[in-house]
């Protein structure tokens, strides 16, 4: 069902969530055997009857759903080397196109990581979520026992709905934040998250959440 690029802290996460939902996931890393120690972990933790699969990048996707849980210096070069295969897939751009010194940006002013690769790949359909939620918050799916909020913007109704119903059935809060321009203040806002764990001394165990 949802084929997750990258095997490093993002993957377990939402691979985590994604199983909670009863998603099967294919997990496709730079290295087979990193690939698949993942999705064993994955597999030991789940509870579910959902399968997981490994790969390596470059093995051809067959899910509708393609989360791209990479570095945002990665995931254009990425995205071009999928190119052909995506056309009418969702694309779910998680990154945090941070600079060097992690405490800014590198995307131009007036757009956003989500926008920038959208441009990429034409034929998909990009949705940006999950890049104010932190990996390891979403491994235990909660923060001080509130469900995590996952903020979604794209500019397909029907994708960011799909994308919505398994955030929801993995025991999250979707929030459609509007249109993938929207990804410009979720950047800012996954920024300002980051820049505050030093502040406030959370060690990237917070979440940010709209509370009624
Ligand atoms: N960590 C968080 O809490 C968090 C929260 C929100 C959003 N994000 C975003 O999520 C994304 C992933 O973060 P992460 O924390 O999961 O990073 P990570 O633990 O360092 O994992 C990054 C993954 O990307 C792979 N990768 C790197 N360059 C690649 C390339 N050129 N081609 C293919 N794969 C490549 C790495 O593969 P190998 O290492 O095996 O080579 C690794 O599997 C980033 O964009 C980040 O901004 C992270």
């Amino acid at each position: 069902m949802v084929t997750i690029l990258g095997t490093g802290n993002m993957a377990r996460g939402i691979g985590t969530r994604l199983l909670a939902a009863g998603a099967d996931v294919t997990l496709l890393g730079t290295q087979a055997a990193k690939a698949e120690a993942l999705a064993a972990e994955l597999r030991g933790a789940a509870s579910g009857g959902a399968a997981v699969k490994s790969g390596v990048v470059g093995d051809p996707i067959a899910d509708e759903i393609i989360v791209l849980a990479v570095p945002y210096a990665a995931a254009g070069s990425l995205l071009q080397r999928y190119a052909t295969q995506l056309g009418g897939r969702t694309v779910v751009d998680i990154t945090n196109p941070l600079n060097a010194t992690y405490d800014g940006l590198v995307t131009p002013p007036g757009s956003s990581a989500a926008e920038e690769l959208a441009h990429v790949v034409p034929e998909a359909t990009l949705v940006k979520a999950f890049n104010t939620t932190f990996a390891q918050t979403l491994v235990a799916g909660q923060v001080a026992g509130q469900p995590l909020d996952v903020f979604l913007a794209g500019d397909d109704a029907a994708a960011k709905a799909r994308l919505a119903q398994l955030v929801q059935a993995g025991g999250m809060r979707p929030i459609d934040a509007g249109p993938l321009q929207r990804a410009r203040q979720l950047e800012a806002l996954g920024l300002l998250h980051i820049t505050l764990q030093s502040t406030l001394g959370t060690g990237f165990a917070s979440a940010v959440k709209i509370l009624p």
